[in-house]
Parts: structure tokens; C-alpha cells; sequence
């Protein structure tokens, strides 16, 4: 089954819209296997936006992320990566449609409320960054065994 890392940021935390992003995922249909609220240390903040290292904002992109906590988490399901990419909506709030994440929560681009990984090779890595095997919880539906 496929698996995604997001993760609500600092601003989405801030704003109290962590339970709001869950739930969307969840009566999405998709299965939450692992969560954790915590704080970004600069050393995995660099890692992780390593790919933008070379980009103007690289410093306020990592100042952001590491200003306080965040909500990581990994989901799983169907074509999961690309189907809650469309959930969040495009990087540029003003740019995202109403319904989406940033569409409905968000106004300027630095501070887009959730980060999720953009293709499996990153997904992957990003998911290996910030959680270890063992806390990640596979389970199945008891009655449902169609629900992921
Ligand atoms: S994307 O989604 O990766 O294609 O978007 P991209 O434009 O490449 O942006 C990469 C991440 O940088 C964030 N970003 C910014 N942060 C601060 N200031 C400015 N101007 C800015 N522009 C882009 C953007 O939200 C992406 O972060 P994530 O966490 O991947 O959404």
C-alpha cells in the first residue's frame, strides 16, 4: 500500500487546524499509521528542504519550519501521494482552489499550513527522516476489510 509524509506546519499548528486536516484525510478514506507533534531541529530542517538549498528562501523556509511545533505524519492508501497532494492544494495559497487545504486555510506562500511528499523516491526519504519503523502501527479494519 501506498504511503505519503505530511505534515502540518508551524502556521497549521498555530491555528488550531490540526484535528481539521486530520479528519479530511480520515473521511477521505485514508489510514493514519503514524503521528507525532514535535520540534524541527535545524539539522533536519536542512535535510529535509535539502533539495532547495540552492533557492532564495531556503533560510526563511528553514527559519519557519523550525519556529515551532509541527504535526508529522504518515498516511497510507490508494494512490495516496498524488490524491493528498490535490487535497492540499497548489504551493501558492493564492494560487490553490477553494476546498483545498491552502484554498480554504491559507494566504501567503511562505506559510502554506502543510508540507506532503510529491512522488515515492521522496515520500520515502522524507518518511525515513522523521520516523523509525517501530512507530509506525499497521493495522487492518476488524469488520470492513474493503475501508484501507
Ligand atoms: S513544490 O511544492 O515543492 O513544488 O513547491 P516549491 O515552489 O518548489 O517550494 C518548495 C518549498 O518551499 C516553500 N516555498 C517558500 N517558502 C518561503 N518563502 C517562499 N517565497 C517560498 N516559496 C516556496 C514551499 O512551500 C515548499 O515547501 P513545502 O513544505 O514542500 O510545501
Amino acid at each position: 500500500m501506498e504511503k505519503t509524509f505530511l505534515m502540518v506546519k508551524p502556521d497549521g499548528v498555530q491555528r488550531e487546524l490540526i484535528g481539521e486536516i486530520v479528519s479530511r484525510f480520515e473521511k477521505k478514506g485514508f489510514q493514519l499509521i503514524g503521528a507525532k507533534l514535535m520540534n524541527i531541529s535545524n539539522e533536519l530542517a536542512e535535510e529535509h528542504y535539502g533539495e532547495h538549498k540552492e533557492r532564495p528562501f531556503f533560510g526563511e523556509l528553514v527559519e519557519f519550519i523550525t519556529s515551532g511545533p509541527v504535526f508529522a505524519m504518515v498516511w497510507q492508501g490508494e494512490n495516496v501521494i498524488a490524491t493528498a497532494r490535490q487535497m492540499m492544494g497548489s504551493t501558492n495559497p493564492s494560487d490553490a482552489a477553494p476546498g483545498t487545504i491552502r484554498g480554504d486555510f491559507g494566504v501567503t506562500v511562505g506559510k502554506n499550513i502543510i508540507h506532503g511528499s510529491d512522488s515515492p523516491e521522496s515520500a520515502k526519504r522524507e518518511i525515513g527522516l522523521f520516523f523509525n519503523e517501530s512507530e509506525l502501527v499497521e493495522y487492518s479494519k476488524l469488520i470492513n476489510n474493503w475501508i484501507y
